[in-house]
C-alpha cells in the first residue's frame, strides 16, 4: 500500500487547525469534516446532527428494492414524484390537504408556511388515501445530496442543493423554500439537458430517506396500491399528527446507523465535497457550515466538478467502502477516547497504561520507532491491496493518523492534565456523532434528535431516550416556529 495525496486545491484550515501536533500526513485540511461526511452518509443519525450537507455522491439503489409512495390518489403515479424507503414515512403523506383542490397536473400545492396551522386543523377531516408499493425495475442511478437535504428549513439544510446544484435558479419568489415540485422538475430537466440522461433521480433525507424519481413508469414495477388504515386524527384528545409521528419516527430511527440491506450503495471513490474548495463555510460562526454567504462565482468550480462527476463516473463503479473503514476506526477508538478524557483513570500511570494497551499491537518493543508505529496503527483497516488515491481514502487515513499520533505522543507526557487536554482536543477535532448517542434505549423508545420537521433545541444538545408516545419534547423548536405546535410543521413532500 502506498499513499498518493489527493491532488486537490489547498483549503483554509477551518476546524482542522484546532490541533496542530504531529499530524504527519498532509491531507489538504478539513480531513475531520470529510471523514464525518463519509461516516454519516446514508445514516439518519449522523446526517441529522450534521444536517447541513456539503457533499454529493453517486448512488445506486439495486433492482428489486421495495419503495413506497403515499398519496390521496389511487391511479398510477407518473413522476417526477417522491418515494420513501420506509412505508411509515410514505404513510404520512396519504392524508394531505384534502380541501386544497389538486392542480390539473401533479400534487396538491402546499400552502405557504404561515397557513400550516390552519391546514393542520383541516386534516381532521382528511379522507384516507393510498399506499403505493413499488419495486425498482432496474438499478436506480441517483445523485445523493447529503445531510438533512430534504428538510425545508432556513437553517442551511438545502444550501448545497439551492446554491450549487440549482445555481440559485429557483429564486425566492413563488413557492420559495417550499416549492419542492419546482426542485423536482428542474432536477429532472437537468438530467436530460445537462447530463445526457445519466441519472434517474435524486436521493435526500428528512425524517427518513427519500428519492425524487423522474420517471415512475420506466423505472418502477408497481406491486400494489392499498387503501390505508382509517385515520385516527381528530379523535378527542389526539394531537394533530401524533399517531402518524408515533409510527413514523421509530421507523426512521431504526435506520439511524444504516439504511440497511444494501438498499443504497455509494461510490466513495469519486465524490464531491465543498470542504475541499477554498470556501469560507463557517463565516457565521458555530459548527454548522453554510453556503448562503459564499459569493456565487466562488461556487463555479464546484459546479463544473459536479457536472464532470456525473458525466465521467458511474454510480456503480468499483469502489472501496471507505465508510466501513471509517466505522472500524470509530468503533476501535470512540469509547476509549471518551474514557481517557473523562478523568476516570486516576493516575498518569493508569492513563498511559490504557493508551499503551491500544497501541502496543503496533509497537516492536525491540525496536521502537514512532513514525513506523503511527503508520502501522493508522493503516490497520486499509487492505494491503488498496492504493489510496481518493479523497475518501485520504480523509480516512488522515483522521486515523491524527488518532494514532496523538495517542502515541501522549505516552511521552509527564503531566496528567496535559494528556487529558490533548485527548480532549482530539475529541473536539474529531466530533464523532457516535458520542451523542444515548447508548441504548428501551424497546418502546428512541434516542430522539431533531429530524425535520420534528425536534427541540434540547433534543439536539442533549439527546435522550423518549417513549414513542412522547417523542415531541417541550421547549423551543430546533427548526424554529411556534413552540406550542407539537408537530412543528407538516412535511410537504410525497
Ligand atoms: C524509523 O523508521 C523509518 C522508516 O523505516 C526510518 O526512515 C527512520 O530512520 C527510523 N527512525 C529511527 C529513529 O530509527
Ligand atoms: C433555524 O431557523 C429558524 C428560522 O430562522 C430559527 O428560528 C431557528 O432558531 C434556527 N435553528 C437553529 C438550530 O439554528
Amino acid at each position: 500500500m502506498y499513499l498518493s495525496p489527493p491532488s486537490l486545491p489547498q483549503t483554509p484550515l477551518c476546524l482542522a487547525a484546532l490541533i496542530t501536533n504531529t499530524f504527519s500526513y498532509s491531507f489538504p485540511g478539513n480531513g475531520n469534516l470529510v471523514f464525518n461526511a463519509i461516516h454519516s452518509s446514508m445514516r439518519q443519525w449522523g446526517s441529522s446532527l450534521n444536517h447541513n450537507g456539503m457533499s454529493f455522491f453517486l448512488a445506486t439503489v439495486p433492482e428489486g428494492t421495495e419503495l413506497y409512495h403515499g398519496d390521496w390518489r389511487s391511479n398510477p403515479i407518473k413522476g417526477p414524484e417522491w418515494l420513501a424507503f420506509e412505508p411509515e414515512h410514505a404513510l404520512v403523506f396519504t392524508h394531505p390537504f384534502p380541501h386544497n383542490p389538486p392542480p390539473k397536473d401533479g400534487r396538491p400545492q402546499p400552502p405557504p408556511p404561515l397557513q400550516l396551522q390552519q391546514v393542520a386543523g383541516k386534516l381532521n377531516q382528511a379522507e384516507d388515501g393510498f399506499l403505493h408499493t413499488f419495486a425498482a425495475a432496474k438499478d436506480l442511478r441517483l445523485l445523493y445530496v447529503d445531510g438533512m437535504s430534504a428538510g425545508k428549513t432556513h437553517n442551511g439544510t438545502m444550501d448545497s442543493q439551492d446554491y450549487i446544484l440549482f445555481l440559485n435558479e429557483l429564486g425566492d419568489g413563488g413557492g420559495g423554500m417550499f416549492d419542492e415540485m419546482a426542485r423536482a422538475r428542474l432536477f429532472c430537466q437537468m438530467v436530460q439537458e445537462k447530463w445526457d440522461g445519466r441519472l434517474d433521480g435524486m436521493l435526500r433525507m428528512e425524517a427518513g430517506f427519500e428519492i425524487i424519481l423522474c420517471d415512475f413508469a420506466r423505472d418502477l414495477e408497481a406491486l400494489r396500491v392499498t387503501r390505508v388504515r382509517a385515520s385516527e386524527q381528530g379523535k378527542p384528545g389526539d394531537q394533530i399528527g401524533q399517531h402518524a409521528g408515533e409510527m413514523w419516527l421509530p421507523a426512521v430511527a431504526s435506520r439511524y446507523w444504516s439504511i440497511g440491506g444494501d438498499r443504497v450503495i455509494l461510490n466513495y471513490e469519486h465524490f464531491l465535497t465543498a470542504y475541499l474548495y477554498e470556501l469560507d463555510l463557517f463565516s457565521e460562526g458555530g459548527n454548522l457550515p453554510r453556503l448562503k454567504h459564499v459569493p456565487p462565482d466562488q461556487l463555479e468550480r464546484m459546479r463544473r466538478d459536479l457536472d464532470a462527476l456525473i458525466m465521467n463516473h458511474e454510480p456503480n463503479e468499483l469502489s472501496v467502502n471507505w465508510q466501513a473503514v471509517a466505522d472500524m476506526v470509530v468503533e476501535r477508538y470512540g469509547n476509549r477516547l471518551r474514557y481517557l478524557a473523562s478523568g476516570q483513570a486516576s493516575t498518569l500511570r493508569q492513563l498511559q497504561q490504557e493508551i499503551e494497551d491500544a497501541l502496543s499491537p503496533f509497537i516492536d518493543y525491540d525496536q521502537r520507532n514512532s513514525s513506523v508505529e503511527v503508520e502501522r496503527c493508522s493503516a490497520q483497516f486499509v487492505r494491503q491491496s488498496t492504493t489510496v488515491t481518493s479523497v475518501a481514502g485520504g480523509a480516512v487515513l488522515s483522521v486515523s493518523r491524527s488518532v494514532c499520533a496523538t495517542l502515541l505522543e501522549a505516552l511521552d507526557y509527564t503531566d496528567y492534565h496535559t494528556v487529558v487536554n490533548q485527548i480532549q482536543g482530539l475529541i473536539d477535532y474529531l466530533s464523532w456523532t457516535a458520542w451523542k448517542d444515548c447508548n441504548g434505549c428501551g424497546d418502546h423508545e428512541i434516542c430522539m434528535i431533531p429530524m425535520w420537521p420534528m425536534g427541540t433545541v434540547d433534543d439536539y444538545n442533549h439527546p435522550q431516550c423518549r417513549d414513542f408516545s412522547r417523542l415531541n419534547g417541550d421547549g423551543p423548536r430546533y427548526w424554529g416556529g411556534n413552540p406550542r405546535r407539537r408537530m412543528s410543521a407538516l412535511p410537504l413532500s410525497f
